[in-house]
This record gives C-alpha cells, sequence and structure tokens, in this order.
C-alpha cells in the first residue's frame, strides 16, 4: 500500500524562475549503462532566491559554481543551493552526471532502442538526463558535443562540426529543456532540400534503420507540403538551416518536435502501400505537419507552465487539421475529427477523468497529454475563428507571432492578441478553457405567422470539483431547408442560458443546427417528424447531411426505433454517384459500440455490453440485405485497377468497396476469401483479414500474414490488434491471453503493448467486458506488470476503466475490485496512482 500522498501542483502556485539560463553546454560521453554528461550552464539573476535544480535518477559525480567544487544539498526530486551560497550576479555551474540509459525502461530522458541512443524530454525528462530548472519558462541557447562510436550522432539545431568519434552541434534559437533531443546509432538517412520562400536552403533528413529506407518517401513528401502550407496560410517559415526526423521504435507517444530534431514512432514515419494502410498515410501526413507546425506554435512560441500546455498543442492540432481539410477533403475531414473527438474526448468529458482545457492542478503533468487538452482545444481554437471571422483570426495569429515569439506565453496571452486585433471581448470565452464538461444544447422550434422562433438553452453538467457550471459562448451555425433548398443562413452564438433566434420564412422550414459542427457541444435536438430523414436526403450541409443519418441510426441501436427512415436515406447516400466515396463509406457506417454505450448512458440506462453488440450487428445485416446485391456491384464500381496512390480519390473508393465487402460478408462469410488472397495492398488485404478473423474463418490468413511480415514490427502490431479485435467476445481473452505467450509478443514496446491489451480493451468492448470479469483481470495484470517498468503509458491504459460507472452492478463491481487491487500494488507509480485514483473518486 502507498503511503506517501504526493502533493498536486497548482496553477494559482505559479512563480517565475528565480533565475534563469543563458546558455548551456552539454557534453555526452555514451555508453549503454554508464552515460556522462558534464552540463556547464550560465544563470542570470530572474526573480531571486534559491536555485533549485530538477533532477531524477541521477547520480551527481561533481559540481561546481564559478570553478569552486561545491556539495549541493541533494533531495528526492533534485538539488538546492541556497542564495546566501550563490554569486550575486551572474554564475556558472558545471556538473557531472551518471545516468544508465539501457535501464531506462520509462522511456523517459536518455534511453535505447534497439541498439541506438534516444532521447524524449517532454513534459519533464530533461531532468532524467541532468541537473537543470527543467520548466518551460527556462528558455536557452543549447551547444551539445556528443562523444561516442556511433556512426550518427545527432542534437538539436545546426552542425557545429564532427570527427572520428565525436559530434557537435548547436542550435541558435533559445528553447526550453523539453525540447532538447539527442540521437545516436547505425542509422541512414533519406535526404531531400527545401527552399523558403525567403530564399534559405533548408536540408532535410530522415533517419531510419538500415532496409527502411525506401518506406520514407510519404514522410518526406508530407513534410514539404508541411513547409509550405505554412508559409502560404500562417506566413510561418522554417528556421534553420537542417530539419531532421527520426523514426524510433519504442516510443511512448506518437511523435515529439524537439528543435530541428523530431523523433517520430516509427509507426508515423514508415509507410509503403505493401506495408501501410490509407489510415496509416493519412496519420502520417498528419503527424509529420503537426509536429513541423510546433516549430512556430510550441518552439518559437512556448508555454510558460504546463497548465498552458493546450496553447501550443490544442493550437497545433488545429493547424494540422486545416492542413489536412486544405490536402484532402474538408467535408470528409470534418466527420473524422469529430468521430474522434467523440470517441475520446467526449467519453473523457462524461466521465471521472474529465477537467478543463486548461487544468487547475496536476500530480502528474504527462497524465494531462489528453484528448480534452489536445482536441477539444483545437475545437475552442475552431469555436475562436467561428466567433471573430477568418480575417480577425489571421490578424490575431499574425499579433501573436509578433507579440510572443521567442516566449513562453499563456492562455491569458493568447486570448488578449483576439481582444487586441478584433476588438471582441473574451471574458466569457475564457470559461470555456476551465469549465470541464460538455455543453448540452436543448432546442424548441415554434412556427407562427410566417416567424419561425428557434429558442435554445444551454447547460452543462457537474464534473468532478466543478458542481456548476456558468453559460458559455457557443457559435451555432444553422441553416433553413425549405422545400427549394435553402431559405436562410447564418451564425447565431448562444451566450446566455436561454435565448432565442427568429427568422421570417413563409413556410415552417427544416432546421439545420450546428452545422459543420460549429461548437463542441451535444445538440440535443430531434426536429419535427420526418426532418431528419430530409436533411439525410438534402442538407446542404455536408457535416449534417451525414450527422442525420448518424442520429437516425443511433435513434435504433440506443431507443429500439424502427431503421426504416435510416436504411432508406443511407442506401440513397450510398448509390449516389454525385458524391464523394469517402462521403458515402462514411454514411455507411455505424457508430462504435463504445459510442452507443455513452448514448445509453446518457439516457441513465445501465449498458449491456453484450446487447450493444448484437445490436449493432443486427442493423449491419439489415443494411445488408436491403442493399442486396448493389453491394457487390457498387464494390465493383469501387475498384481501383493501376498503381496504388495514396492521395486523389482512390483511398475514398477502396473505403467503399470495403465497407461493401463487410456488408457482403454480413450474408457470406466467405467473401472475404478471395479479397485477402487477390489484395495487392495493406488497406485491402488487411481489411479482408479482419473480417475472416471476425467471422472465425481467419486461422490460415493469420498464418500466412504472420510469415509474410514477421521481419517488419509496424506490420506485426497490425497482427496482434485484429486477433484482439475480431476475436469472439466469449473467447477474446483467452485468445490473447495465448497471444501474450507468442515470441513476438516484446510487451516492453509500447506500440506492442498497445496493440495487444489495448486492441482488446479498447477494440473489443464485448470481449473485456465479459460477465465473469476476465477481461479486467486480464487487463489489470498487465497494466500492473506494465506500470514497473512504463509508468506513462501504463497510466494511459488505465484510461479504459474510465466508464466504469456505465455498466450493471455486476460489471462495476467487477471493474472496482481490479481497480482497488492496481491501487493497493506495491511501488505503484505516481501516474497510475493519480489515474485509478481519479477514476474511482
Ligand atoms: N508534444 C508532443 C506532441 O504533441 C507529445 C509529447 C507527449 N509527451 C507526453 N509526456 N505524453 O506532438
Ligand atoms: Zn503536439
Amino acid at each position: 500500500m502507498r503511503t506517501d500522498t504526493p502533493v498536486p501542483t497548482r496553477l494559482q502556485d505559479y512563480t517565475p524562475p528565480a533565475w534563469l539560463v543563458e546558455t548551456v553546454h552539454l557534453t555526452f560521453r555514451l555508453d549503454p549503462e554508464a552515460t556522462v554528461v558534464r552540463s556547464e550552464i550560465r544563470f542570470v539573476p530572474g526573480a531571486g532566491g534559491d536555485l533549485h535544480l530538477d533532477g531524477q535518477a541521477l547520480r551527481l559525480l561533481s559540481a561546481s559554481i564559478n570553478g569552486e567544487a561545491i556539495r549541493p544539498d541533494l533531495h528526492e526530486c533534485g538539488l538546492t543551493v541556497l542564495e546566501e551560497q550563490l554569486p550575486d550576479g551572474p554564475f556558472t555551474w558545471v556538473a557531472e552526471t551518471r545516468i544508465n540509459p539501457q535501464a531506462n525502461t520509462a522511456l523517459e530522458g536518455l534511453y535505447m532502442s534497439n541498439g541506438m541512443y534516444c532521447t524524449q524530454c517532454e513534459a519533464e525528462g530533461f531532468r532524467r538526463i541532468t541537473y537543470f530548472p527543467d520548466r518551460p519558462d527556462v528558455m536557452a541557447v543549447y551547444t551539445v558535443r556528443i562523444e561516442g562510436a556511433e556512426p550518427v550522432m545527432l542534437s538539436n539545431g545546426n552542425p557545429a562540426g564532427s570527427g572520428e568519434g565525436w559530434a557537435e552541434w548547436h542550435d541558435p534559437w533559445p528553447k526550453p529543456s523539453y525540447l532538447f533531443a539527442l540521437v545516436a546509432g547505425d542509422l541512414r538517412s533519406v535526404e531531400d532540400s527545401f527552399t523558403t520562400r525567403s530564399g534559405r536552403d533548408v536540408d532535410l533528413r530522415i533517419w531510419v534503420r538500415d532496409g527502411d529506407q525506401d518506406r520514407c518517401a510519404y514522410a518526406m513528401d508530407s513534410l514539404k507540403r508541411s513547409m509550405k502550407w505554412d508559409e502560404e496560410v500562417y506566413g510561418r517559415e522554417y528556421d534553420l538551416d537542417l530539419f531532421q526526423i527520426v523514426a524510433v521504435d519504442d516510443f511512448n507517444a506518437g511523435a515529439m518536435e524537439n528543435k530541428g530534431l523530431n523523433i517520430f514512432n516509427s509507426k508515423y514515419v514508415l509507410a509503403s502501400p505493401e506495408t501501410a494502410t490509407d489510415g496509416d498515410f493519412e496519420g502520417i501526413e498528419s503527424v509529420i505537419a503537426h509536429e513541423y507546425f510546433h516549430n512556430w506554435t510550441g518552439n518559437r512560441i512556448t508555454c510558460r507552465d504546463w497548465f498552458q500546455l493546450s496553447l501550443k498543442e490544442g493550437l497545433t492540432v488545429f493547424r494540422d487539421q486545416q492542413f489536412s481539410a486544405d490536402m484532402r477533403s474538408e467535408p470528409v475531414k470534418r466527420i473524422d475529427d469529430v468521430l474522434r473527438l467523440r470517441a475520446a474526448q467526449f467519453r473523457e468529458d462524461a466521465g471521472p477523468l474529465a477537467h478543463p482545457v486548461r487544468p487547475a492542478e496536476y500530480i502528474e503533468i504527462n497524465n494531462f497529454y489528453t484528448a480534452t487538452v489536445y482536441e477539444k482545444g483545437a475545437e475552442l481554437i475552431r469555436m475562436l475563428r467561428e466567433i471573430v471571422g477568418a480575417e480577425g483570426y489571421a490578424k490575431a495569429l499574425d499579433l501573436y507571432f509578433e507579440r510572443h515569439d521567442g516566449e513562453a506565453a499563456t492562455i491569458e496571452d493568447w486570448l488578449k492578441v483576439f481582444e487586441d486585433a478584433t476588438g471582441h471581448d473574451l471574458t466569457q470565452f475564457k470559461r470555456w478553457y476551465e469549465q470541464a464538461g460538455t455543453p448540452r444544447v436543448h432546442v424548441a422550434e415554434q412556427f407562427e405567422d410566417g416567424r419561425f422562433t428557434l429558442t435554445f438553452r444551454q447547460e452543462t453538467p457537474p464534473t468532478p470539483g466543478q458542481p456548476e457550471k456558468a453559460p458559455v459562448p457557443i457559435p451555432i451555425r444553422w441553416g433553413l431547408l425549405g422545400a427549394q433548398g435553402e431559405v436562410a443562413a447564418g451564425t447565431f452564438v448562444l451566450d446566455k442560458a436561454q435565448d432565442s433566434l427568429i427568422v421570417e420564412v413563409p413556410e415552417r422550414p427544416v432546421p439545420s443546427l450546428l452545422r459543420g459542427f460549429s461548437a463542441p457541444v451535444i445538440l440535443m435536438h430531434e426536429g419535427a417528424p420526418g426532418d431528419r430523414a430530409a436533411r439525410l436526403a438534402r442538407d446542404t450541409d455536408p457535416f449534417n447531411r451525414w450527422e442525420a443519418g448518424r442520429s437516425l441510426a443511433l435513434d435504433t441501436l440506443v431507443q429500439g426505433a424502427d431503421p426504416q427512415d435510416w436504411l432508406d436515406g443511407t442506401i440513397a447516400v450510398a448509390m449516389d454517384e454525385t458524391l464523394d466515396p469517402t462521403f458515402r463509406a462514411l454514411a455507411l457506417g455505424l457508430p462504435s459500440e463504445d459510442e452507443i454505450a455513452r448514448q445509453i448512458a446518457e439516457t441513465g440506462r445501465s449498458v449491456d455490453p453484450d446487447a450493444v453488440r448484437a445490436d449493432r450487428i443486427g442493423l449491419d445485416r439489415k443494411l445488408a440485405e436491403a442493399l442486396g446485391p448493389r453491394a457487390a456491384e457498387l464494390r465493383a464500381a469501387m475498384a481501383t485497377p493501376g498503381p496504388y496512390s495514396p492521395d486523389g480519390d482512390a483511398p475514398g473508393k477502396r473505403e467503399l468497396a470495403n465497407r461493401m465487402l463487410g456488408l457482403m460478408t454480413r450474408l457470406d462469410p466467405t467473401a472475404p476469401e478471395a479479397p485477402f488472397a487477390d489484395a495487392t495492398n495493406m488497406t485491402d488485404r488487411l481489411t479482408a483479414l479482419a473480417l475472416l478473423v471476425r467471422e472465425g474463418r481467419g486461422e490460415a490468413a493469420l498464418a500466412e500474414f504472420h510469415a509474410q511480415w514477421q521481419h517488419l514490427p509496424g506490420v506485426v502490431d497490425k497482427w496482434f490488434a485484429v486477433q484482439a479485435g475480431q476475436a469472439a467476445p466469449d473467447r477474446a481473452v483467452e485468445v490473447v491471453t495465448a497471444l501474450t505467450e507468442h515470441p513476438d509478443f516484446n510487451w516492453k514496446t509500447p506500440n506492442r503493448f498497445r496493440a495487444l491489451v489495448g486492441g482488446f480493451a479498447g477494440g473489443n468492448p464485448a470481449g473485456f467486458h465479459r460477465v465473469d470479469g476476465a477481461g479486467y483481470r486480464f487487463v489489470a495484470d498487465w497494466l500492473i506488470r506494465l506500470d514497473k517498468l512504463n509508468p506513462m503509458t501504463a497510466a494511459r491504459l488505465s484510461g479504459v476503466f474510465e466508464t466504469w460507472r456505465r455498466y450493471d452492478d455486476t460489471r462495476q463491481d467487477l471493474m472496482e475490485a481490479e481497480l482497488e487491487r492496481i491501487a493497493s500494488t506495491d511501488g505503484l507509480s505516481r501516474d497510475t496512482a493519480e489515474m485509478i485514483g481519479r477514476i474511482r473518486a
């Protein structure tokens, strides 16, 4: 049992740094088990006071101030030198520490992955490398010397010399310690270049293991498109002579924006038609863009403290969403983003882990890299843009870059530039950053004497620590559909608890509200009978057209309503050749089991995961039956002969064709056999494989797939995930338990762990929630095991339990018992302890 209760860090306790840093010189003498780090730090007075340097898992070998050896006071989280022992003005601190990269399984700080050295310092990993004021408001210029036998030794910025056994790097841009990076190993590069619009030539290098060079082309192309887009749309140019990306296999997150040296989870770099799906290509494009965009939103302007995390993450997600929308289809991208928002963020907001976009306190900051900080944070920026208009937004962003370049800023600074640039008062808007929970907007309609009145009422349910909520400004884009098409449209900002919009129209129209999902709220609006079917048939806003179908499907899946309107409307969309195939595929998609469960919980009923699954399969089958032979015809019409392309309309055609295959398989379980055998790309191959496994006919295909791809970790991850997600729920625990014995189950690699354990808990809800509790036990066992090595990834997995209160008493009791067992584990990490504590509270 834990005895120490960690103290939370609070936003209101922020104090400026006592000492600032001008320059840092680091020398690394690399050794897998005993790397020595020499740091020479030039401190200058800040707010004044004692010198506190953060440090964790370090062995201090020596320390001096202005050349005089000292013995600082060491404590659990660092060291302190009292003010009276310090010189009055600037001074030079020199220290040597010893660290053990090989033993670093937490994958924070300097660690080894597949024989190479790499780092991850955000949020607080730099303190595992050397003693330092490891906080983002201390920005300094770094010079790095690396000594070792590795053929390639990299750090941030521009190269500053190299020779036999050493390399030096200099980064002229002051940066916080979380953006420091070092990589060393036997790496190969793929090179290209980019000329900025002011004529600077930038070398681009992607570093991978030998053999992976031919799978970097799409990442490189995405990088160049990102650089160009940021110049054209935001006026932002790159600012060094070199931009490097390194792909590593062992990585807790997706990727990291270290200045000039991004480090990526290899799944967001490596792709070829045979090894990556269309979704993987799209993911690479957006993550490459995201990390590149951080150079301005995150690196040049960083965060004052970690409470401001959404300042860089929300903004950068919004920017990468805009980029992808420009590269692909805007409405489709919006639907995808809303699906993701609801799946992760609405789920989070509805449960015990709900927190504001700017949290007020945390115990472990790594637990706040959440859908709320990232995705809801992006939604807030989208709303700001909606409220001040595209021009106002552009002006505000220009002012933001001009005013805060080189600074560590706050959410207040961010809102202030919008106020100053556009004249809007954003006092009330700030509540969006401070209040957790998803607002509900109720709508009442009235038509009388040529006046159509829409009355909106908003309400946000209580969330942990926030029983009462105040109204927030909600931009509601609306349109009214008459018999002949749209009769009126506009944006209404609901900033009171209740307010009305009145429009003069000759006939009662069909209202289309919250177009483009203009605010992250739950709209409680069915409208008159037949209105949703009408919107599904002819809404001029593509998002709401899709949303109408989704809402009809949910009526069936949540309330048991007659599915006829949904079936008719969806099939009409599916067969409409004037529509984008991706949009048609999205319209044919059913809400996930988890989404259905959330909606059921929303009505106050408890969720039966087996019934959810059965009803969903039942509706899918009805759709298959209603389509009949048209499914195969449509599939054939969507064939994409010729060489594979991850861009253009081919991915959408594949998606629609594969959706048809899924429906055909409901009626004929042998349908995926030929497509599996004939597939020439991973998108088609993996779809067919998943369908075969779903139908219990996957054995031979799985063996063949494994034999073909066992040498590529990213593909082996898919092989694990497909089995975890598609195994029949009543024997899924047995399937995944057996897979943990497979020689390829390298559970210390986060991608592999997430593929199997996460793929089961998140991808197979009915299996995870098996009523005997075996699924919960399996996940808890592995969570406890991983926590000892990698707290960050273990803590993240605990989110699979965040919905435990949705279920019946039996399941709740079983989950509670597992949460209790995890909580009382000896030596449980602070990360996981915080998560489990919040989930149980
Ligand atoms: N800043 C990185 C990104 O958004 C993610 C870093 C994740 N770090 C963490 N501690 N979870 O691209
Ligand atoms: Zn980011």
